[in-house]
């Protein structure tokens, strides 16, 4: 049976997946079994932030599974106690950590402490928390219902009840009542489209909250660690939020997830936890990690990326209505949705990968470490797919 064929029969179909064999990496290029090359503009849904195969990164995971992987959360874990620390000294924030595996358990974990917050913080009960349309949290059943867009909730119900959903930023206050605990927000909304928030709107949100002591939650899964240029896209923004959510680009590569709250003592033993969360090798990939991202010269590569992003939308204003997002997180809106499908074929044809965002945004997330020429070839090829339109 061939390899396509084993994975069509034995594995779920859940992802329109192209039947590519990537067996190697180096930073931003992959190689298929077939000696193909291709620029990775996706880096794994802004997953692989110091790009493929890292040398440091893959040495330190080497040198720490021989000594331990695992031991659970029941001891001290010193990887997991030093990468809460740099975490909490970037983020700029009064913090403390609790790791998680994803960005959908991480988001749990932020409602779990919204909800506590609400329920031995007087009466009355307060439970509600207000997430944006075109938002997106996650695939678990809260986060589900959480993320604002409706076409996620044709199944899976009876969802848990709590979320109400504002249309955009401006609705946000007039649907805050007495029950409401938290409002959660992607500053860079990126499954929804590449939409950032404006920065003036969300500082005047945060003072507001701070007012009716109602909680911010920025899901920072993807907006996190550097990917906007900034450590967090809170950051960016100027805001000091009461909860903070992070995965992708924390681990580069390796699953992990975390939650920042200024609101340490909420969760007391015994109200939340996870096997696996924060063990050895996640901990230790991702303090290599860190390490890495600290030093990069991030303004540059953001730089030359804007241009050729910018060169690219005006050379073809038929197909580009607009360029779009933040550092490396950034989006080329396209005409309409059938047009934007063959951009993505045509550019893996031309050996690059791209993403879809929304219904009609071509979404770019390059490792965080891209060189210059890489980049520049990843747009040669990226032009050829929309050069074959004309
Ligand atoms: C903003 C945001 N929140 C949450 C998630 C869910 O993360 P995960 O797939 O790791 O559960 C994602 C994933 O794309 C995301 O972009």
């Amino acid at each position: 049976m061939s390899l396509e064929n084993t994975d069509k029969t034995y594995v779920l179909n859940t992802y329109p997946r192209n039947y590519v064999n990537f067996v190697k990496g180096d930073n931003a290029k992959l190689f298929s079994d077939k000696g193909d090359e291709y620029i990775d503009f996706t880096s794994g849904i802004g997953v692989v932030s110091v790009g493929h195969a890292n040398k440091q990164v893959s040495e330190a995971i080497c040198e720490q599974v021989q000594n331990i992987t695992h031991i659970s959360n029941l001891y001290l874990i010193e990887p997991q106690a030093k990468l809460a620390k740099k975490i909490v000294e970037l983020s700029q924030l009064d913090a403390g950590v609790f790791f998680a595996n994803s960005g959908a358990e991480a988001n749990e974990g932020a409602i779990k402490i919204a909800r506590k917050y609400g329920e031995v913080d007087g009466e009355p009960k307060r439970y509600k928390v207000i997430t944006l349309e075109n938002s997106f949290h996650g695939r678990t059943i809260s986060t589900l219902k959480a993320t604002g867009q409706a076409s996620m909730h044709n199944y899976f119900g009876p969802f848990p009840d709590g979320f109400v959903y504002a249309k955009d930023i401006d609705e946000i206050e007039s649907l805050l009542d007495e029950h409401t605990v938290a409002v959660m927000i992607e500053l860079v909304q990126g499954e929804g489209g590449v939409e950032p928030l404006d920065k003036q709107k969300v500082q005047t949100l945060a003072k507001l909250l701070k007012e009716k002591d109602i909680l911010l939650i920025v899901d920072e899964v993807q907006t996190g660690v550097y990917r906007t240029g900034e450590f967090l896209a809170s950051n960016l923004y100027e805001i000091e939020p009461d909860i903070v959510t992070l995965a992708k680009g924390l681990g580069g590569g390796v699953p992990i997830g975390a939650v920042l709250t200024s609101k340490k003592d909420v969760l007391k033993v015994g109200d939340h936890g996870s096997t696996y969360g924060g063990n050895y090798l996640v901990t230790r990939a991702s303090l290599e990690v860190i390490s890495i991202l600290e030093k990069l010269e991030l303004s540059k590569t953001i730089e030359f990326f804007s241009k050729k992003l910018d060169e690219l939308a005006s050379k073809y204003p038929d197909v580009v209505t607009k360029a779009v997002g933040v550092g490396l997180m950034r989006g080329l809106r396209i005409k309409d949705a059938d047009t934007l499908s063959t951009i993505i074929t045509n550019s893996f044809k031309e050996g690059v990968l791209v993403l879809k965002a929304g219904r009609n945004t071509l979404r770019f997330l390059p490792p965080l470490t891209i060189t210059k020429q890489e980049i520049e070839e990843g747009f040669e090829r990226v032009e050829k797919a929309f050069y074959s339109l004309c």
